[in-house]
């Protein structure tokens, strides 16, 4: 099988890439140097140069805040750089994965969203995700639409990282306990991504690590684990509220249609967390050439 993964500096992209790598799958790894999704011809072109049997598509337009004063280019990159991409595997018969996001819903309530739960996305970055799905969905038939949340992983930035910045230069922390949600390890999430891409079972899925947190527990158990003595204050997000756009509360994700399918459910958030930041320490030991031989 020949795989074409999009976004391959970004953290998910990055690992699906090594999962590759490892199960000697064939892949072509595209960041936005070799191919500006928001570009047509320039995606075509990559596509029907390389012939794959799959698209993984990673890359996305991630900036949650940001994106409420430009609109224009996350909807460019996450439903214009989509419906390329999906019209280019329309036209060489690819079947494609589009990465999607807790945020296409509205957070309402405690129960978890299931795949077919209606979407209502409160910001623009969850609304441009969302026409994303609708391109996919509009221009293909063998698609997977995988909606993930609160990712982690060792290529960029995330929540785990600026915690442990913070704990760097500060005793105490506040952190929003009000947003309940499922971490997601990309190392998981990708060797998820490769199992499926591999089959027929076409559909709309939710993929994160089991079990649950606030972004205050998330942030104990960071510190936990890393041994720092940084206290966590938790806040609630009317009271903190700093970031220009709205976050869903719940970002619950039922894996109910993940278990019809048959596909395995991701390992839970605390074991995943435990790896990634053992990961984390492997790569500072080896750049500072530590690594003991
Ligand atoms: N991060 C989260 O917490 C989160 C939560 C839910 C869902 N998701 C979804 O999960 C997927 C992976 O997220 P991530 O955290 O791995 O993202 P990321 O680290 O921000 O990486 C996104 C990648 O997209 C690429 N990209 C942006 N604009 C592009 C363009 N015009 N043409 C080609 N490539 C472009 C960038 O490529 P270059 O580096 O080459 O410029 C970047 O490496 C995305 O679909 C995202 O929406 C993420």
């Amino acid at each position: 099988m020949r795989i074409l993964v999009t976004g391959s500096r970004g953290q998910l992209g990055y690992d699906v890439c090594r999962e590759l790598q490892k199960r000697r799958i064939a892949y072509c790894a595209a960041s936005s140097q070799d191919m500006d999704i928001t570009k047509a011809d320039s995606v075509r072109k990559k596509i029907l140069a390389y012939r794959p049997e799959a698209v993984i598509h990673c890359a996305a337009y991630t900036a949650v805040d940001r994106a409420e004063d430009e609109p224009g280019l996350a909807f460019a990159v996450n439903e214009g750089g989509t419906k390329n991409i999906a019209e280019s595997c329309k036209q060489t018969g690819a079947k494609m994965i589009y990465i999607s996001t807790d945020y296409v819903f509205p957070g309402t309530g405690t129960q978890a969203y299931e795949a077919d739960a209606p979407a209502g996305p409160l910001n623009v970055y969850g609304q441009s995700k969302l026409a994303g799905e609708l391109a996919v969905k509009e221009s293909l038939r063998r698609y997977f639409i995988v909606r993930t949340s609160w990712v982690f992983g060792v290529n960029g930035n995330n929540f785990v990282k600026t915690m442990l910045q913070l704990s760097e230069t500060r005793g105490r922390v506040r952190v929003v306990d009000d947003q309940v949600g499922s971490p997601t390890y990309t190392v998981d999430l990708a060797s998820l991504l490769c199992d499926m891409v591999q089959t027929e079972k076409y559909g709309v899925y939710h993929a994160s690590n089991e079990g649950e947190c606030s972004w205050a527990e998330f942030a104990r158990a960071v510190y936990e684990i890393a041994g720092r003595p940084t206290v966590v204050e938790p806040v609630e997000t009317e009271a903190y509220m700093r970031t220009k756009a709205r976050r869903p509360k719940n970002s619950r994700l039922g894996r109910q249609s993940l278990i019809d399918a048959g596909f395995s459910r991701l390992p839970c958030w605390q074991d995943a967390l435990l790896r990634y930041l053992q990961e984390l320490n492997d790569c500072g030991t080896r750049r500072d050439g530590k690594n003991g031989n």
